[in-house]
């Protein structure tokens, strides 16, 4: 089948064409339109902002993905759609068009979870993976671990208390003076401050993990971040500069890179010790994480699991990945109808999907 979707829960407006068969992804258009540029201005997204330029942007990018897939419209047989969670206006945006397009082409409307669609990513080049596995998604605005027992049954196990893995990344990275969003250049900062190590340098800076000390798989990023950022004033304090040598950027990124993944480490050896997962996906933009990727790469290895993790431009947001998991929830029948509302919150689009389910089991129909 063909499917056409459409991903705009944040600062980037997304569209994709992806031919699905037996459990196989071909991606035939992948557009991502990014909105840093903008958001760049402010530190941060500002989401009237981010509904306003996708608006501007939906029409064009939707078009695009069309346009590079070489098919005609009639060929496509559903619309997938990131319905929840997000910034309401953004997402509003791309549901719309998406509700849209369904309607005009008289094929099925599949709403997708934002952070089951990070998942699905994986799905697109580790044609191996397959539920059951364990997936640990960090991103801008979520850290969870999830045991995935099926396609779309999905059990949250683990997750941040407080602020996302990424919000840490992009806080520290802010005070420090990198551009927004601060995640690739801290990996970069951090790369300089390894190379460094290997040459017998030695870290001067110690944090506080963001594993939380009980036996849960939750994970608090806050003490973490408040911590580098209160170093990062001393040390411009004591030089009395705000432009910080890049030498004391590179250490302390080095210390805060190494206490993130020393700390989710910790969680996910316990969780794939005590659920005996065979396989972990990590998914989200900081999947794309340099330092992240060989951690957790060697604590898979040592443990003989199997590690699927997207390709650096399938762990941002996109519409590939949403394409992926709405093929798994349209086998599922999963569907909406024109009635499809957007949701902030994760707890919005659960019980969205299960009254759809709901509705289906008892009327055939949604
Ligand atoms: O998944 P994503 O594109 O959007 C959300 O759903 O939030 O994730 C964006 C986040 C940002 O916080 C960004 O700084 C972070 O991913 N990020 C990284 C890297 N690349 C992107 N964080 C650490 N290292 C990276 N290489
Ligand atoms: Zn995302």
């Amino acid at each position: 089948m063909i499917l056409f979707a459409m991903e705009s829960s944040c600062d980037e407006m997304a569209a994709a064409v992806v031919s699905a068969e037996n459990g196989r992804f071909e991606v035939l258009s992948n557009i991502v339109s990014s909105q840093i540029a903008i958001h760049a201005l402010y530190g941060g997204v500002v989401p009237e902002i981010a509904s306003r330029a996708h608006c501007e942007s939906v029409t064009a990018v939707a078009g695009e993905a069309v346009e590079k897939a070489g098919i005609p419209l009639s060929a496509v047989d559903a619309v997938a759609v990131t319905f929840a969670p997000g910034l309401i206006g953004s997402l509003l945006v791309g549901l719309s068009f998406a509700k849209s397009t369904a309607a005009a082409l008289k094929v099925p409307l599949i709403p997708v979870d934002h952070i089951r669609g990070h998942v699905a990513a994986a799905y697109i080049e580790h044609e191996d993976v397959r539920p059951p596995f364990l997936a640990l998604v960090v991103s801008g605005g979520h850290t969870s671990l999830y045991q995935v027992e099926d396609w779309t049954d999905f059990r949250e196990i683990g997750c941040s208390r407080d602020d996302a893995c990424g919000e840490a990344f992009d806080k520290v990275g802010r005070v420090m003076g990198l551009p927004y969003p601060g995640g690739a250049a801290m990996d970069r900062l951090a790369a300089e401050w390894t190379e460094l190590e290997h040459n017998g340098a030695k870290n001067s800076y110690s944090f506080p993990s963001p594993a939380v000390s009980d036996e849960s798989y939750d994970f608090s990023f806050s003490g973490l971040k408040t911590a580098v950022i209160n170093t990062l004033h001393n040390e411009k304090q004591k030089r009395k500069t705000d432009d910080l040598p890049r030498e004391v950027c590179r250490e302390i990124a080095g210390a805060f890179t190494r206490t993130v993944s020393d700390g989710i480490c910790r969680k996910l050896n316990a969780a794939l010790r005590e659920t005996g997962a065979e396989t972990l996906v990590m998914a989200g933009g900081v999947a794309a994480n340099s330092h992240l990727r060989a951690a957790i790469g060697e604590t898979c290895r040592r443990r003989k699991v199997r590690f699927a993790v997207p390709s650096l431009p399938l762990c941002g947001d996109n519409a590939v990945m949403i394409a992926a998991a709405g093929y798994h929830s349209y086998l599922a029948g999963i569907e909406a109808d024109s009635s499809l509302n957007a949701y902030a919150s994760d707890e919005g689009s659960e019980a969205c999907v299960a009254a759809l389910l709901e509705i289906k089991a008892r009327t055939g129909t949604v």
